[in-house]
């Protein structure tokens, strides 16, 4: 089963440049998240700080007893084995076959034999979807696949706290669905925790349990996808919306007069229509059920009288609907509303 993360007053600079400032989160054990943000907010920063490849100044990444900041290097190195990290960019090496750069964590970091290697290689390869590719050079194939790619080497180790750095990005509409799925399908056969950073609005409506972002240096806020899909805190609802108005310039942050002027044309114009909430998707058939699913529903509605009126009702709302689905009794609602 997939482990917690704690994550506890995290803050991060380079030199001068402070990236962002206390943020506190828990990634549930074997749940998908998704993390959210404009370009350059550190998304990819704050998940490289996670394995301990970057070192934030301030607070603790807590894994197994393992603080990921402060433990002792050789505590880190050895915790850093139950992570698969999918890069943004692929990091696949150019100049060997798909089928090396896959085994590469395995000939690096186990004493397995070539025989049990190309077994487990063979295995990913076909669960993304690349089956004959596997003596083809990166460059030889498209962007698409070299996610894939990079996807399976981060599977090879059994990984039980997976992190994917925009799974989506260059892919278009159809192999984004086909990640997404592919995504939620490794959820339902590893119960590996999972944190995905992304842009693509699909991915976050359809993938995850949990949904946070960040924005201007902080975590606007980390919680059940429904709280950040029934959000109205403006750089959520700008951002969800794809829309120019809102908190969000194009080099992030825009000044007050600019947002004042906005602001008067926005008192002026239509509301925004509340916004929709689609299902979560379903491993694909013949995949057992996501143990997640009955792990959250627990959790959250142990915490749903602490949850914002719009995403409590959402939440009440998915779980009669699936209740209905399996046709199983409804949940107790909890106290309050
Ligand atoms: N090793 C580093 N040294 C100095 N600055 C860095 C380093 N890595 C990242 N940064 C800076 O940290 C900021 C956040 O970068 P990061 O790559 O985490 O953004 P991001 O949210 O992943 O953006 P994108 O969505 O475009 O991938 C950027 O301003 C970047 O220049
Ligand atoms: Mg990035």
């Amino acid at each position: 089963m997939g482990i917690e993360v704690v994550v506890e007053g995290l803050t991060k600079s380079f030199g001068k440049q402070s990236i962002w400032r206390d943020v506190s989160l828990t990634l549930p054990a074997g749940e998908v998240s998704v993390m959210l943000g404009p370009s350059g907010t550190g998304k990819t920063v704050f998940l490289k700080s996670l394995i301990g490849l970057l070192k934030p100044e301030q607070g603790r990444v807590l894994i197994n007893g393992v603080d990921m900041v402060n433990s002792p290097e050789r505590d880190i190195y050895e915790t850093r084995k139950l992570f698969g990290l999918m890069f943004q960019d692929g990091a696949l090496f150019g100049s060997m076959s798909l089928f090396d750069n896959i085994a590469f964590p395995l000939r690096e970091h186990t004493r397995k034999k070539e025989s049990e290697i190309r077994r487990i290689v063979m295995e990913r390869i076909e669960v993304v979807g690349l089956l004959g590719a596997e003596g083809k050079l990166p460059g030889e194939i498209s962007g698409g696949m070299r996610k894939r790619a990079g996807l399976a080497r981060a599977l090879v180790l059994d990984p039980q706290i997976i992190l994917c750095d925009e799974p989506d990005s260059g892919l278009d509409p159809v192999r984004t669905a086909y990640i997404s799925q592919l995504l939620i399908d490794l959820n339902a056969q590893l119960d590996a925790t999972m944190l995905i950073v992304t842009h693509n609005l699909d991915i976050a409506a359809t993938v995850p349990d949990n949904m946070g972002m960040l924005f201007l240096r902080e975590l606007v806020t980390f919680g059940p996808r429904e709280v950040l899909l029934t959000s109205d805190e403006p750089v959520v609802s700008q951002f969800l919306g794809g829309r120019r108005e809102g908190p969000i310039g194009m080099s992030e942050e825009k000044d007050a007069a600019t947002l004042a002027a906005e602001a008067d044309a926005a008192s002026a114009s239509v509301p925004a229509a509340p916004r929709v909430i689609v299902p979560q998707l379903e491993p694909s058939p013949g995949l057992p059920p996501r143990q997640a699913v009955a792990r959250r529903r627990k959790r959250v509605m142990g915490m749903i009288d602490t949850l914002p009126p719009a995403a409590r009702s959402a939440i009440r709302d998915t779980y009669a609907k699936s209740a209905e689905a399996a046709t199983l009794p409804m949940p107790a609602a909890g106290s309050g509303a």
